[in-house]
């Protein structure tokens, strides 16, 4: 048994891969560069547990004879890889491609492998959020970001197309032979990184508290799970839950001022700014910041969205690690290896 980890350098497939080889697990990492060290040296010195082993291969997923040899053999496959940006000035290139033509080559290689048993892949809360949506109102699996446009959300637009084509494939195949599937869906991830790249995605959010980047936090609610929750999610998936299941994983919510003063509190050493931003200033900050899009924040600045994760509670026996400790927990890394 052999379970193929794509995106294995990044925050979430990092944690896949450490959570596999804790329990004994045979992982096939796929990275884009093996040469690396921020992408593999943390992989490296993994532990692992008895009958456990770690293959390290280099996988680009535009490169279809890579992810061919890179999934066969292979029982069970989690498909994490995906450009996790949420603006870009092609956003077509660089964010819907490598999701929509690199998981077309994932279950083309799945098929022509024929030894997967079980596929996990990872979508996301994005694929799930239509573009409006009222104050206050708690989404679950039944919706769809359908609306989202390369223009309006395009990582929402790669996360959903990704998702459909990953689905409308198992739907097509015969349902003795194919492999169990089930979709993983996290909102904003935090939790200890094990890489510098690490601070790229979720937590550039946590990084510009920690580096002041902007003079003011916005007034803006945070939909928070920990990424040692959501790699066990992936790993439970891959034998609990509905095939063909979807399950939020989402453990609860902060606002950014909350968020930033529960900082302030555990580290009183750091300067931080923990005022909140009105609302039009908000926009302007939003405009300015590495993460954030205008259209994105005019849509959710001032309001509340909710998300029922309970079918993964039920169904995957998830307990979720509290948001304030995920936050929390972040830190020490960072802090560690002058990160900052
Ligand atoms: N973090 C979150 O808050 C969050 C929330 C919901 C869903 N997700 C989803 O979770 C998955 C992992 O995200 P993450 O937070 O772990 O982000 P990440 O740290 O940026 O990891 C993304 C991984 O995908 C790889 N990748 C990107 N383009 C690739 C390509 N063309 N070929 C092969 N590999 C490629 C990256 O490789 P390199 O290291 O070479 O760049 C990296 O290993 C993504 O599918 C993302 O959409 C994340």
């Amino acid at each position: 048994m052999v379970t193929v980890v794509t995106g294995a350098s990044g925050y979430i497939g990092s944690h896949i891969v450490a959570n596999l080889l804790a329990r004994g697990q045979a992982v096939r990492a796929t990275v884009r560069d093996v040469s690396d060290p921020e992408r593999v040296n943390h992989l490296k010195n993994l532990k692992i547990a008895d009958e456990g082993s770690l293959e390290i291969i280099e996988m680009d997923l535009f490169d279809e004879a890579a992810v061919n040899a890179a999934i066969e053999g292979c029982t069970d496959v989690i498909h994490t890889a995906a450009s996790v940006i949420v603006r870009s000035k092609n956003p077509q290139k660089k964010i819907v491609d490598p999701s929509v033509i690199g998981t077309k080559n994932v279950v083309a290689a799945i098929e022509r492998a024929g030894c997967v048993e079980r596929f996990v892949h990872t979508s996301s809360t994005a694929a799930i959020r239509p573009m409006n949506w009222y104050d206050g109102q708690t989404l679950t699996t039944e919706t769809w970001a359908d609306d989202a446009t390369v223009e309006e959300n395009p990582y929402g637009l790669a996360k959903a197309s990704a998702e459909r084509i990953v689905r409308d494939w198992h739907a097509t195949q015969p349902v003795d032979s194919r492999p169990r599937l089930v979709t993983i869906h996290p909102c904003m991830v935090f939790g200890p990184p094990m890489s510098p790249r690490h601070l790229r995605g979720s937590l550039a959010l946590l990084m510009t508290m920690v580096r002041r980047d902007i003079p003011l936090v916005l007034p803006m609610q945070v939909s928070i799970v920990d990424v040692r929750d959501v790699a066990e999610a992936h790993v439970r998936a891959l034998t609990q839950g509905e095939d063909e299941g979807r399950y939020l994983v989402v453990a609860g919510d902060m606002m950014m001022g909350e968020m930033v003063k529960s900082l302030k509190k555990k580290y009183p050493e750091r300067k931080w700014r923990t005022g909140v931003a009105p609302y039009w200033i908000s926009l302007v900050a939003a405009f300015f910041h590495p993460k954030i899009d205008v259209s994105w924040a005019r849509r959710h600045l001032k309001k509340k969205l909710f998300w029922d994760a309970s079918p993964a509670e039920r169904e995957l026996g998830m307990n979720w690690t509290n948001p304030e400790s995920s936050l929390l927990e972040t830190m020490p890394p960072i802090l560690e290896h002058d990160w900052v």
